[in-house]
C-alpha cells in the first residue's frame, strides 16, 4: 500500500545523454563514473536506485559525422553508441538503463511531451535568424562570442535563419526566479547556480525549438515539415526513461527523486530552459541539478573535436581499473575544473592505493599469517580507532549525500591512515603472540573492513578482494551501511590470506615498476 511505498527512500541519477559524433574520453568517463559511485553509495545506503545514461543521437553535429564516414546517421548512431555501452562495461560502470534518443519509446515520449506544451499554449510559430555553434547545437548572440568564435570550441559560428517554432520561455520568468528562491539548493555548486539566476534576471527571451532544414530529428507532432531541435528532444530522455506518457505510476514513483549531473557547459538548457519545459508540459522540475567542473589537458578541455581527448578504456587496461576509478573520483573534486595527467594518476595511485590502502592489507595479513596461523582475531571494543571511525563515518556519509565522492574517499582514506599509524607505533610484527597482539591485529582487520565497505562504490572489485582476504565471504553489494558501517563486527576466527600486492607501485622509483601491470 502506498505508505510503505512512501518510506523508500528513492535515489534517481541522470548523467548527460552524450553526442555520439565520436567515441568517449575520459571526461565522459568522469560524469558517468560519478553516477555509477553515487548509485553504488545509494544502494549501500539502502535507498531504491535508479541510475540512466545514453546517448544523444540527433541533430547537425552527428549527421555532418556520419557524412564524413559516407553513413547514414544511424548506422553512425548505432556504431558509436555501442562503443559508449562497451566502455562502461569495461569500466564497471552499470546503469540501469541505457538510453538512445534514436528508440521508439524517445519518439513517443517526445511527441507527447512536446505536444502538451503545445497544447497549454506555449509554443507558437514566427521566424529566427542567430549565430550557431555545430559543435554545441546551440546559437549565441554576438556579446557571449570570444573573438567572434565559438566560446566553447574556438570555431567559427555560422549564421542561420529559418521559420521556427518557439518555445515561450520569456512566460516562465517569474517562476524560474521563484523556483530558485524558494529552493536554494536546486542547482549546486553555488556558483552554478547564481550563474543560472543571473542569466534568468537578465530576461529570457522565447527560443527556437524546431528545424526545417535538417531531417535527422525527431518530428514535429503537429507539422511534420519541422523536426525539434536536438536540445529539445534531449532533454527529454529524462523523462522517456522514467516511463512518461507511457507508465504514469512508474513515472510518478521516480520522477521525485531526480538528481541530474550536468557538464558546466550545459547549464542554461538543464537550469533554465528544462526546468522551463517540465512547466509548461505540466510537471514538476527536477528534484535537483549538480554541475561539474571540467578536466583539462594542459589548461585545455578534454573534448572530441579537439586531439586531446584520452580513451578511458586503454587507460584503464594499461594502469588497472580500479587506478583509474579512484583517481577520477578522488583527484578532481565533482565541481570545479581539475587538471588530467598521467603523473597525477600514477601518484595519486602510489601515495594512496600502494602505500596507504595496500600495504595495511599486506603488513596485516603478513603478520596474521607469521603469528596468528593465518587467522585472523577480533578487534577490541574499546580500541582507540573506534573513536577516530565514529567520527570519520559521519563525515563519510555527509560527503557521499552531498555529491562529494572525493572528500568521502579522503576522509575513508583517513582511518588507513590511522590504522597504519597504530601498526608503526606498537610494531606487531616484533610482539610476541597474546592478548594484545591480537587486540592490535583485529583493530586492523576492522580497519579494512569497513574501509572496504566504504571504498566500494569508488573501487568495487578490489574492495571484494580485500573483504575476501579478511575471511568474509558475503557480496559486499548485499551489506547495508545502517548494520555494517559500525565499529567491532569482525568477527574473527576467520581465515586471512596473504595474497600478492593489491595494487602494485605503479612510479618510476617503485621496485616493481616494469612488472606492475595487474
Ligand atoms: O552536451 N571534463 O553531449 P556531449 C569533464 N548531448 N566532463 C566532460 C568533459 C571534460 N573535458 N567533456 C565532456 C552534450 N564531459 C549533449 C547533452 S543532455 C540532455 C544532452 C561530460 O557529448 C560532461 O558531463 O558534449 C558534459 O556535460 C558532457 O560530457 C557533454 O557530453
Ligand atoms: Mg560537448
Amino acid at each position: 500500500m502506498s505508505i510503505a511505498y512512501e518510506d523508500v527512500k528513492r535515489f534517481a541519477v541522470t548523467t548527460p545523454i552524450y553526442y555520439v559524433n565520436d567515441a568517449p574520453h575520459v571526461g565522459h568517463a568522469y560524469c558517468t563514473l560519478h553516477a555509477d559511485a553515487l548509485a553504488r553509495w545509494h544502494r549501500l545506503a539502502g535507498d531504491e536506485v535508479f541510475f540512466l545514461t545514453g546517448t544523444d543521437e540527433h541533430g547537425l553535429k552527428v549527421q555532418q559525422a556520419a557524412d564524413e564516414k559516407s553513413m547514414t546517421p544511424i548506422e553512425w548512431a548505432d556504431i558509436t553508441s555501442q562503443r559508449f555501452k562497451d566502455a562502461w562495461e569495461a569500466l564497471e560502470i552499470k546503469p540501469d538503463d541505457f538510453i538512445r534518443t534514436t528508440e521508439p519509446r524517445h519518439y513517443q515520449a517526445v511527441s507527447k511531451f512536446l505536444q502538451a506544451i503545445y497544447d497549454n499554449g506555449f509554443i507558437e510559430l514566427g521566424s529566427w535568424e542567430g549565430l550557431y555553434c555545430v559543435g554545441c547545437e546551440a546559437y549565441y548572440t554576438e556579446s557571449e562570442l570570444s573573438d567572434g568564435n565559438c566560446p566553447v570550441h574556438g570555431t567559427k559560428v555560422e549564421v542561420v535563419q529559418e521559420e521556427n517554432y518557439f518555445f515561450k520561455l520569456s512566460k516562465f520568468q517569474d517562476k524560474l526566479e521563484k523556483l530558485y528562491g524558494e529552493n536554494p539548493n536546486w542547482v549546486e555548486p553555488s556558483t552554478r547556480r547564481n550563474e543560472a539566476l543571473s542569466f534568468i534576471k537578465s530576461g529570457l527571451q522565447d527560443i527556437s525549438i524546431t528545424r526545417t532544414s535538417i531531417k535527422w530529428g525527431v518530428p514535429v507532432p503537429w507539422d511534420t515539415n519541422h523536426v525539434f531541435y536536438v536540445w529539445y528532444d534531449a532533454l527529454i530522455n529524462y523523462v522517456t526513461a522514467l516511463g512518461y506518457g507511457n507508465d504514469s505510476e512508474r513515472f510518478n514513483t521516480w520522477w521525485p527523486s531526480v538528481h541530474h549531473l550536468i557538464g558546466k557547459e550545459i547549464v542554461r538548457f538543464h537550469c533554465v530552459w528544462w526546468p522551463a519545459m517540465c512547466m509548461a508540459a505540466g510537471i514538476d522540475p527536477p528534484n535537483h541539478i549538480f554541475v561539474h567542473g571540467w578536466l583539462l589537458v594542459k589548461g585545455e578541455k578534454m573534448s572530441k573535436s579537439k586531439l586531446n581527448k584520452i580513451d578511458p578504456v586503454v587507460l584503464a587496461e594499461e594502469v588497472g581499473l580500479d587506478t583509474l576509478r579512484y583517481h577520477l573520483l578522488r583527484d578532481t573534486p565533482f565541481g570545479p575544473d581539475g587538471d588530467f595527467t598521467y603523473e597525477g594518476l600514477i601518484r595519486r595511485h602510489d601515495a594512496d592505493l600502494s602505500n596507504n590502502l595496500g600495504n595495511l592489507l599486506a603488513r596485516v595479513s603478513t603478520v596474521v599469517s607469521n603469528k596468528c596461523a593465518g587467522i585472523g582475531p577480533k578487534p577490541r571494543e574499546n580500541s582507540p580507532l573506534k573513536k577516530n571511525f565514529d567520527e570519520i563515518i559521519g563525515r563519510v556519509r555527509d560527503a557521499w549525500e552531498n555529491t562529494a565522492p572525493s572528500a568521502g574517499l579522503e576522509a575513508t582514506f583517513e582511518l588507513i591512515y590511522l590504522a597504519n599509524a597504530m601498526l608503526e607505533q606498537n610494531e606487531p610484527w616484533k610482539m610476541e603472540p597474546g592478548v594484545e597482539l591480537e587486540g592490535i591485529l583485529g583493530d586492523a582487520l576492522e580497519v579494512l573492513r569497513l574501509v572496504a565497505l566504504l571504498i566500494f562504490p569508488a573501487i568495487p572489485k578490489s574492495a571484494q578482494v580485500i573483504w575476501n582476504r579478511i575471511g568474509l565471504e558475503a557480496e559486499i553489494e548485499s551489506a547495508r551501511l545502517d548494520d555494517a558501517a559500525i565499529w567491532g563486527l569482525y568477527p574473527g576466527s576467520l581465515p586471512v590470506t596473504k595474497g600478492s600486492p593489491l595494487f602494485p607501485r605503479l612510479g618510476k622509483n617503485s621496485k616493481n615498476s616494469g612488472e606492475s601491470k595487474k
